[in-house]
């Protein structure tokens, strides 16, 4: 049996690992963020002199309570750093020490500089504590949902992002260089140096324009407009390349999600692997929640759907039937061009796949036995619905 106080640490961990991945733990989620704009607001609002001298024991108080709490958070997750499964290896020792230096350590390190400073004794209003606080914005990173595809996207893309790195460079330090030779005769109290230079270089290559520096020679005229149509480009490239670079990352994990509510489907897994992920790029995942109406009879169709997760009630004209896991609906306006023969309505929170028309016919040519498969039911129901008037029914 595990010692009692390994218990009490791997129950810790699982419940942080709750609050950080479970869908159910979103509201406490919120709690924490709320618990971060609050201390964030307390921090900017003791920085305005009138309000600080009014509300400042307040100010400070909820300053001291955030920061507090991040305390214990960095220490409860310190602690329970040997559990990670990364970590399960190491000697509990080194596996904190490994926990410290990755990136959630170092922002939760961050984040309790604030009660360091004020117990080292700075005083709390002093711009250095308020710069401390400003730590706690970080935290925000570990918070972002997106934040694993952006660094996923920019280490895809790190070398195409070099080289325009290496334009933005080349271009700052030719137009730097060239503007010093050619402004410094006539303003040399602005043109004072290279790195001088470099200042109007980067704020007319971002196209920010300050305007406190600005060539009066024609040759430094020249060669700012072509450092301004450059920092367009520049921006325009990366724009460009991280835009892709995103799109490309969420069709792979747009395909890992599709496939594993494909996985979940006995009609898709008889067709084996090969045909499987050939219908995974055809389907689309669509999660709703219940009471929702998928299809309304009367409308136009122009998709189908297979349920992998939930259930779903369909409203023949004549009574009702439950659908589960694993089936399928919405073929029948397909097969036959005409509407929605009933209307379906969601019983729980559902996953379903999407299969539209377009694809629905290309598929029909290429993977013959899993139209005929649909085409078999939809013959049955059809039978179903023309043989049973007036009947509410349950499969
Ligand atoms: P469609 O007509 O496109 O839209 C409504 C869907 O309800 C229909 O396709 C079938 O997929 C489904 N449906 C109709 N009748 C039955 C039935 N008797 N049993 C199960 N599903 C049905």
């Amino acid at each position: 049996m595990a010692p009692p106080d390994s218990t009490i640490r791997s129950r810790t961990y699982a419940t942080l690992q709750y609050s950080d991945d479970d869908p159910k733990a979103r509201p406490w989620r919120n709690g924490r963020l709320l618990v971060l704009g609050t201390g964030l607001l307390a921090v900017a609002l003791s920085s305005i002199d009138d309000l600080a001298a009014h509300h400042e024991p307040a100010l400070t108080a909820i300053i001291a309570i955030v920061a507090l709490l991040f305390l214990v958070e960095y220490g409860v997750r310190l602690w329970t750093a040997p559990e990670m499964i990364q970590f399960r290896d190491l000697t509990p020792s080194v596996a904190r020490l490994r926990w410290a230096a990755s990136l959630q350590g170092v922002i939760g390190l961050l984040a309790v500089l604030p009660v360091v400073a004020i117990a080292a004794g700075v005083d709390n209003d002093s711009d250095a504590s308020s710069a401390f606080c400003i730590a706690w914005v970080l935290k925000l990173i570990l918070y972002a949902p997106a934040m694993g595809t952006l660094t996923r996207v920019i280490v895809n893309e790190r070398a195409t992002l070099a080289s325009v790195l290496v334009i933005f460079l080349i271009v700052l330090i030719s137009a730097a260089t060239t503007t010093y030779i050619l402004e410094r005769p006539r303003q040399p109290e602005v043109f004072t140096s290279i790195p001088a230079s470099l200042w109007w270089a980067v704020v007319t290559l971002t196209t920010t324009g300050y305007g406190d520096v600005v060539p009066l020679t024609t040759g430094g005229k020249m060669v700012g407009s072509v450092v301004m149509v450059s920092g367009i480009l520049v921006l325009a490239l990366m724009t460009g390349i991280l835009a892709t670079g995103f799109a490309e990352e969420e069709k792979r994990r747009e395909y890992l999600q599709v496939w594993d509510q494909v996985a979940k489907v006995p009609i898709f897994t008889a067709l084996g692997t090969v045909t499987m992920s050939e219908i995974v790029g055809k389907l689309r995942v669509r999660l709703y929640p219940p009471r929702m109406r998928v299809v309304r009879q009367g409308e136009a169709g122009d998709s189908m759907f297979f349920i992998s997760e939930g259930e779903v009630e369909v409203r023949v004209p004549h009574g009702s039937v439950k659908l589960g896991p694993g089936a399928f609906f919405g073929e029948m306006a397909l097969l036959d061009r005409r509407p929605r023969s009933a209307t379906v309505v969601t019983t729980q929170p559902t996953a379903l796949l999407v299969l539209y028309a377009s694809d629905f016919y290309r598929v029909a040519s290429h993977i013959p036995s899993l139209v005929e498969a649909v085409e078999a039911e939809a013959q049955r129901r059809r039978t179903e619905n023309e043989s049973r008037p007036n009947r509410t029914d349950s499969t």
